[in-house]
């Protein structure tokens, strides 16, 4: 069956606008869950712009679905992700001046030192996750480094232009599936998937878990607005 697993940055994102301690993420992941999310996910980020250390700690303690540790495959973030053993880690590409991840990562770079990656995480039985695009190489060689999943990069197909674009984009995302399965790889996806164009992607046969973020905060603050401003009335009345 299809899961849901929610990416809660963006609270984190909202609370370092100030520095403060509101909205607290792991809050957040207690409103997601009891909302039917089947996962939570949070991306540590080398820079700390939005969730902290801290948060991922609490997390680990309170989340009753699963946790998905996102990290960049440094030496730090695989220390971090060794003591906290997340439920699985979904490994990014990140650069710092980049406002979201920008693209999947290229496996093909670096690949020895990938393998290691893995090898460490899964040795301590924690599942590992490529974020790549579908891309023929990339799948084989997320393959080839023994990882149990890989994160189908559904990026390009939330930016198509158009309908055409969008119809091509959906076909390799199939086909990426359809190879990553036969490699017997579990296969994700997520960036970008909005109310509006998740469907065909949650239709794609062999998907285990979607990862959506920016929609569903969108979403949380909009549909949230009118009784956080009518709370807001009552307390200057001494009425909350
Ligand atoms: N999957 C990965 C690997 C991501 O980096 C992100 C963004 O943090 C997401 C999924 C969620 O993307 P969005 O916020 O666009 O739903």
């Amino acid at each position: 069956m299809l899961t849901l697993g929610v990416n809660i940055d963006h609270i984190a994102t909202v609370r370092q606008a100030r520095r403060t301690v509101e909205p607290d993420p792991v809050a957040a992941a207690v409103l997601a869950e009891l909302g039917g999310a089947d996962g939570i996910t949070v991306h540590l980020r080398e820079d700390r712009r939005h969730i902290q250390d801290r948060d991922v700690r609490l997390l680990r303690q309170t989340v009753r679905t699963h946790l998905n540790l996102e990290m960049a495959p440094t030496a730090e973030m695989v220390e971090i992700a060794l003591e906290l053993k997340p439920d699985y880690v979904t490994l990014v590409p990140e650069r710092r001046e980049e406002v979201t991840t920008e693209g999947g990562l290229n496996l093909l770079g670096d690949f020895p030192r990938y393998e290691e990656v893995v090898a460490r995480l899964q040795g301590a039985e924690i599942p590992v996750s490529w974020f790549i695009d579908a891309d023929e190489a990339q799948i084989e060689a997320a393959g080839k480094t023994g990882a149990k999943f890989i994160e189908l990069h559904t990026g390009k197909y939330a930016d198509a232009s158009d309908e055409e674009a969008r119809k091509q984009e959906l076909a390799l995302l199939i086909a990426g599936c359809q190879q990553a399965q036969a490699l017997g790889l579990r296969v994700n996806a997520g960036h970008g998937l909005t109310y509006w164009n998740v469907y065909p992607v949650a239709c794609i046969e062999g998907m285990e878990e979607l990862n959506i973020g920016h929609s569903i905060i969108s979403r949380a603050v909009l549909v949230g607005l009118e009784r956080a401003v009518r709370e807001m009335k009552l307390a200057m009345r001494g009425e909350v």
